[in-house]
């Protein structure tokens, strides 16, 4: 079975939103190999989006993910990488499907509730970035 790296995020924790995000991922079919609360510093939510050094939205996408705690999760489905991206709709909630999780909770581009990995060899990076293998059921 495949595995994807999800976070929720600040705002998803700040709003108390845990809960029906999980439930709604659940509901889709994913199973939850792994669960953490976390508190990222500067230093790891850069090395984490070293993707995206250099952009526009970059320093404030560190002090938005540094802003308060999030939840790392290892997530197992059948394609889990593009079945989770699909749940969870575009980057940008405005233009996110309807029932996915950024259209249902998400504020902006930057507080939109939840991350997924964008490819099976970045889900292995960001899955090792998070969890140790004894830490992943
Ligand atoms: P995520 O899926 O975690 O990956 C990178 C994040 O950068 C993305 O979600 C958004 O939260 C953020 N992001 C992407 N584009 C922008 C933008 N134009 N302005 C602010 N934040 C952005």
């Amino acid at each position: 079975m495949d595995k994807t790296l999800a976070i929720l995020k600040p705002d998803c924790v700040e709003r108390k939103l845990t809960g029906k995000a999980l439930d709604f991922i659940l509901s889709r079919g994913f199973n939850i190999l792994a669960l953490k609360m976390v508190h990222l510093n500067p230093a790891e939510a850069r090395r984490f989006y070293a993707v995206h050094r250099g952009k526009s939205f970059f320093d404030e996408l560190i002090n938005f993910m540094t802003s308060g705690p999030c939840i790392p999760l290892v997530l197992e489905k059948e394609n889990a990488v593009p079945a989770f991206r699909e749940i969870i709709g575009a980057t940008d909630p405005a233009k996110a499907a309807e029932d996915t999780l950024r259209k249902l909770y998400a504020e902006s581009v930057q507080r939109n509730t939840v991350h997924g990995s964008d490819s099976e060899e970045n889900a292995q990076k960001e899955i090792a970035f998070f969890f140790s293998l004894m830490e992943i059921t």
